[in-house]
């Protein structure tokens, strides 16, 4: 039988995966990208309460590209995510002032986590999963955000939300804090109005300002796909964030169509590869009742876990997804199995980062590297940052041998609780 033909609409990260994906299992793809380049991102609108008055410069965050042309100028940020923040810092050091307006304050997490290792490197695991799914959302919540209010007081920094640190899309950002207690970035709350000259938030207090920059987000559409797949304000019914429940058969999927707290490529990839199998018949989709059913059900629950906004409508947890999509796929480790077969491996699988290599232990797509990969990653993470040749110190540890012991058996028991627990 002659190879499927498959169209990917779009070359962004996800586009390029599906190439990758379709030419893996054999299919024949044709990518289309309607800009002259690869790349990526999404659709937005700018609008404000009396913005038409407004004479100053203005702009969606999609179109910001440095702090230059913003030199010597008062700028009001609008919009705490991760794009408002970002530029906040960046045009805090060109700029003359800039003023940050958030309608509800925010949490903000750091990149570089303890002992300057990356965040996600450290936190993104399965075992800090198991015990975020355990303990009661109060008690992570608590913890967490003692420990972000350790690094700032975010009451003191005007960010600090009503809502609690898991109820939002997270926001990182490293130098906030400091361009804030360095007067460069000022907090401020929501924009009543603008004027011809000025923003009027809604405290009553009135700033002259030269430029707007909306960091308020996207809002994603599918002109091509008009008729058959209808978005309302970011709401989108896919089966897993990918399939469309009714159509009579599935030849069509949605890929990196997710917000995660973790990286969008390694789950557009995961979800390529289950893509690729349903198109070739290798893997049934479940009944359209069923899906629907799921889907409703998925919705409710993110409704229900975070604050209302239509940022909110795509939240995957970066895990529990994965192993969703891996388990489809026939990948997903299996972590009885090799705890009793290599229990070194098990420990860093469990323990250690959840790295894309995971789902390449085992079955379709196995890659002969994988344990190699996994076993040495925590090198890689660590050797850029090794510029300066130097003698290690001496590794006499300072940690007597019988607290090496007991932490062993703590860890091997752990690791047997976890994969008693996890489903
Ligand atoms: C400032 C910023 C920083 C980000 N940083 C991160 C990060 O650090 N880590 C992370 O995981 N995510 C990050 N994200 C999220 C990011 O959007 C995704 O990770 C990534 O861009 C998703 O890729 P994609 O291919 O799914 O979509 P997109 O990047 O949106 O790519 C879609 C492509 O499709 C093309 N296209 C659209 N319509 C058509 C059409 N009708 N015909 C042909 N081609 C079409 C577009 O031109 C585009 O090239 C960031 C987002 C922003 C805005
Ligand atoms: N460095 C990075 O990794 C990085 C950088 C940039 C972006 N990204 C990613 O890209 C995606 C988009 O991020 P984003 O920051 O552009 O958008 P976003 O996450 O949707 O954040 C939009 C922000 O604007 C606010 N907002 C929306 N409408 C508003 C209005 N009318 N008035 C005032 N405030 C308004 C939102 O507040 P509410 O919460 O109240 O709705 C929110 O604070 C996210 O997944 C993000 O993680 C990542």
């Amino acid at each position: 039988m002659a190879a499927k033909q498959v169209a990917i609409i779009g070359a962004g990260a996800s586009g390029l995966c599906a190439l990758k994906c379709c030419l893996d299992e054999g299919l024949v793809p044709t990518c289309f990208e309607r800009s002259g380049d690869i790349g990526g991102l999404w659709r937005f609108e700018v609008n404000g309460p009396g913005l038409e008055k407004f004479e100053g410069w203005y702009l969606h965050s999609r179109d910001y590209k440095s702090p230059q042309s913003f030199l010597g100028k008062r700028v009001v940020v609008v919009g705490t995510g991760n794009s408002g923040i970002d530029i906040a810092v960046e045009l805090s050091h060109a700029a003359k002032q800039v003023f940050l307006s958030t309608k509800r304050g925010t949490w903000v997490m750091h990149r570089v986590a303890d002992g300057g290792y990356p965040f996600d490197f450290t936190y993104i695991s399965r075992f800090i999963q198991l015990l975020l799914s355990l303990l009661p959302h109060t008690t992570t919540s608590f913890f967490m955000e003692r420990k972000l209010n350790a690094r700032f007081d975010h009451a003191l920094y005007s960010l600090q939300p009503q809502h609690r640190i898991f109820d939002q899309h997270p926001t990182i950002n490293d130098d906030l804090p400091n361009r804030i207690i360095s007067g460069r970035v000022k907090v401020k709350p929501n924009i009543q109005e603008f004027t011809e000259t000025s923003a009027i938030f809604e405290d009553g207090t009135r700033e002259d300002i030269d430029a707007v920059v909306f960091a308020t987000g996207y809002s994603f559409s599918f002109p091509f796909l008009e008729g058959c797949m209808k978005v309302v304000e970011n709401q989108i019914p896919l089966y897993k964030f990918m399939f469309p429940p009714d159509l009579q058969k599935p030849t069509l999927a949605f890929i990196g169509l997710i917000q995660p707290l973790g990286a969008i490529m390694p789950i557009s990839e995961l979800q390529c590869r289950w893509a690729t199998r349903v198109f070739k018949g290798l893997k049934d989709l479940p009944p359209s009742t069923n899906m629907l059913a799921e889907i409703t059900q998925t919705k409710e629950k993110m409704a229900e876990r975070y604050v209302k906004s239509q940022r909110h409508t795509i939240q995957v947890d970066y895990i529990p997804y994965m192993d969703e999509l891996a388990s489809q796929v026939g990948v997903k480790p299996n972590l009885l199995a090799l705890f009793l077969t290599d229990p070194k491996l098990a420990l860093e699988v469990v323990f250690g980062p959840c790295t894309p290599y995971q789902y390449r232990l085992r079955g379709p797509g196995k890659w002969a590297g994988a344990r190699e990969a996994i076993l040495t990653q925590r090198q890689r993470v660590v050797r850029p940052l090794r510029t300066r040749a130097r003698e290690r110190p001496g590794h006499a540890s300072s940690v007597p041998h019988i607290f090496k012991v007991f932490f062993s058996i703590g860890l091997i028991v752990a690791t047997l609780v976890y994969v008693s627990l996890s489903p």
